[in-house]
């Protein structure tokens, strides 16, 4: 249901994905057997591709398409594709896209390793733009995902966190990689200045919106549906919005009982119970308007933009991150 959705809107950059996926496949021809089986893997449980739907839609709607665009998208996959593999192993997750992790499959110094190899694919294709400013902006919002998974293992299991610091977080880690993306159109159309910083801030807010929501997916979710297992979050002392407002605006007794169990470790049985508090103190409902409103401020940034499919698609992709069920 949610993959149609996903298809419908990303129609006018068929042609794009299509390419995209093409070369995708030949650029990951291994260079070993081990290379190969995992490309393999990686390649059948494929990703919803959303960054490099939301590169394509708005260099198109734009105007800003060109040669070098589907190199850009191809490094910033690869890239997101790393941080993947590296972060299933610091989550000890073992699903990912309905399918077994590489760590889970094979190892966890495997999984590392080949997401060093795809961070270095990920260069050389950058390099191919020649563009020193793509360069430039896709390295800091690499050294942003880092940042983002680091800080956020300083505050594991801090449930004192605050809104803001969590919002710093989640945008390091993943709004980064959503804003290059969407920056990558106006720097290759060597475009400067307030014309690039709209697009940055566009997808800026769409990553945070993103996050959100797979924050909350990660309490409501299914596993059936977003191919990941939920409620890792809270077993892994990951603390995000629905709780942080729920431990900010619940009554006091019922807080410290909640933080008890926090503090004895959470399995899945109490996760139950911790899911039904939030729900009831009303922090799924609060994290999905906030996805909500900070997706709308995006779409703020680029309203400008000249009526076409492209925008029109833009705006659809905008309502899918924060209301996806995958
Ligand atoms: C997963 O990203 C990690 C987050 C930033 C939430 P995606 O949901 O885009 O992952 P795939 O590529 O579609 O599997
Ligand atoms: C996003 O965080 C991962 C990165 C930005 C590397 P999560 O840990 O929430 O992602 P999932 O849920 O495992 O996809
Ligand atoms: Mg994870
Ligand atoms: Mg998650």
């Amino acid at each position: 249901m949610d993959s149609k959705r996903l298809q419908e809107l990303t129609k006018p950059v068929q042609a794009d994905l299509t390419l995209f996926d093409r070369r995708l496949t030949e650029f990951l021809k291994g260079d070993s057997p081990l290379i190969t089986s995992i490309a393999q893997h990686l390649l059948k449980s494929r990703g919803k591709r959303i960054r490099p739907a939301f590169l394509f839609l708005a260099s198109r709607a734009a105007e800003y398409y060109n040669e070098h665009t589907v190199n850009a998208s191809l490094a910033i996959e690869l890239i997101h594709t790393a941080t993947l593999l590296h972060d299933d192993v610091v989550d000890n997750s073992d699903l990912r896209r309905g399918e077994e992790t590489v760590n889970f499959k094979w190892t966890n110094l495997i999984s590392v390793l080949m997401g060093d190899y795809l961070f270095a694919k990920a260069f050389r294709l950058m390099v191919e733009t020649s563009s020193m400013a793509l360069i430039d902006a896709i390295s800091r919002a690499t050294e942003r995902v880092s940042v983002g998974e680091l800080r956020q293992i300083e505050e594991t299991s801090n449930y004192d966190l605050s809104e803001e610091e969590y919002l710093k977080i989640i945008a390091d880690k993943t709004a980064s990689l959503f804003a290059v993306a969407c920056e990558a159109g106006p720097i290759l159309a060597r475009q400067n200045g307030r014309e690039r910083r709209r697009f940055a801030e566009f997808g800026e807010k769409i990553g945070v919106a993103f996050q959100i929501t797979d924050d909350l997916l990660d309490y409501v979710g299914s596993a059936r549906v977003t191919g990941k297992e939920p409620g890792n979050d809270l077993i892994t002392g990951k603390v995000t919005l629905p709780l942080i407002y729920s431990l900010h605006n619940g009554d006091r007794a019922k807080n410290k009982e909640i933080l008890r169990i926090l503090g004895n470790g959470v399995n899945k049985g109490c996760f139950m119970k911790v899911l039904k508090y939030i729900t009831e103190t009303g922090g799924i409902d609060y994290a999905y308007r906030r996805a909500a409103q900070i997706a709308r401020e995006g779409l703020d940034a680029v309203k400008g933009l000249q009526d076409s499919v492209y925008y029109q698609s833009l705006r659809g992709m905008v309502d899918y991150s924060t209301s996806r069920a995958a």
